[in-house]
């Protein structure tokens, strides 16, 4: 893929993300039309989700019909030139009236995150990137928190049902006895962005999807957060851990969760 061929990508993910986060407000906070169901245990639905989704999907069919596209709730294939998408990352909070949510749009060729643009319209942020061009917030340049003290650390540990709880609490405890202050928001995607301006200093989960991280993954990394090799084996398919902070955590962060 030539550079132009990627930017014209980037530009049009940024213009998706403004139309897809128009269509997600028009549902948050109206409990009426959110038609609300749950996938499993704490593993929420909401009608926006699938409307997200769907709109992405048929306008980038339209724009690059070369293109794969993967998304969260409808799947698909990969290929050398796929997006990755999840329509809200996030949905326990969307569901639930809370700001922390997010729309999720990344491109990878060949396996590696080339663009990310996450959008948060609650929040008033659109996160963007491009490998190796730099990474914007609200189109102001970001970077990680250069933090290199574990006891001053502020780690953002993820959690779903695909893993047991007892490891996420022991991780939680060795961060407490390391001196580390533990939040968890409800969003992957906004963990690592926010690992990316700063606002955290690290965020790490046991097992997540492709569709949470591929844009983030970009926009961390461009802010200088290291990020473990999620890409690696069935990560695409399968999902894998992931831990993303940064650089002077990474020693600590590794002991702590056992993620290399
Ligand atoms: C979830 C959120 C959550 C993370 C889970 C994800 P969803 O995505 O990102 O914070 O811990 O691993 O599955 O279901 O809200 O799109
Ligand atoms: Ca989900
Ligand atoms: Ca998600
Ligand atoms: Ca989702």
């Amino acid at each position: 893929m030539t550079p132009a061929e990627r930017d014209l990508r980037y530009y049009a993910a940024l213009g998706l993300a403004a139309e897809a986060s128009h269509l997600a407000q028009g549902y948050f906070n109206r409990r009426e039309t959110l038609g609300t169901t749950m996938k499993g245990a704490q593993d929420w639905l909401t009608v926006a989700d699938g409307k997200v989704e769907a709109f992405l999907r048929e306008r980038l069919s339209q724009l690059f019909p070369q293109d794969t596209v993967i998304g969260e709730e409808a799947g698909g294939e990969a290929s050398d030139a796929v997006w990755i998408l999840d329509p809200i990352d996030g949905t326990a909070n969307f569901a639930h009236g809370d700001r922390n949510w997010c729309i999720s749009i990344g491109f990878l060729v060949d396996r590696r995150p080339e663009i990310g643009v996450v959008a948060a319209p609650a929040l008033g942020e659109l996160y963007a990137a491009r490998r190796g061009a730099g990474v914007t917030l609200n189109g102001e340049p970001i970077k990680v928190s250069g933090g290199s003290d574990i006891a001053r650390a502020s780690v953002e540990l993820g959690w779903s049902t695909r893993v047991p709880a007892e490891r996420y609490v022991e991780i939680i405890g060795r961060c407490y006895g390391a001196g580390a202050a533990v939040r968890r928001a409800g969003s992957g995607t906004l963990g690592l962005c926010h690992v990316a301006n700063g606002a955290s200093d690290a965020y790490a989960e046991l097992h997540i999807n492709a569709w949470d991280v591929a844009a983030g993954i970009v926009i961390a990394g461009e802010a200088g957060a290291q990020i473990n090799d999620f890409f690696a084996g069935e990560g695409l398919s399968k999902g894998n851990p992931i831990l993303c902070c940064t650089p002077g955590l990474v020693a600590p962060l590794r002991d702590i969760t056992g993620i290399a």
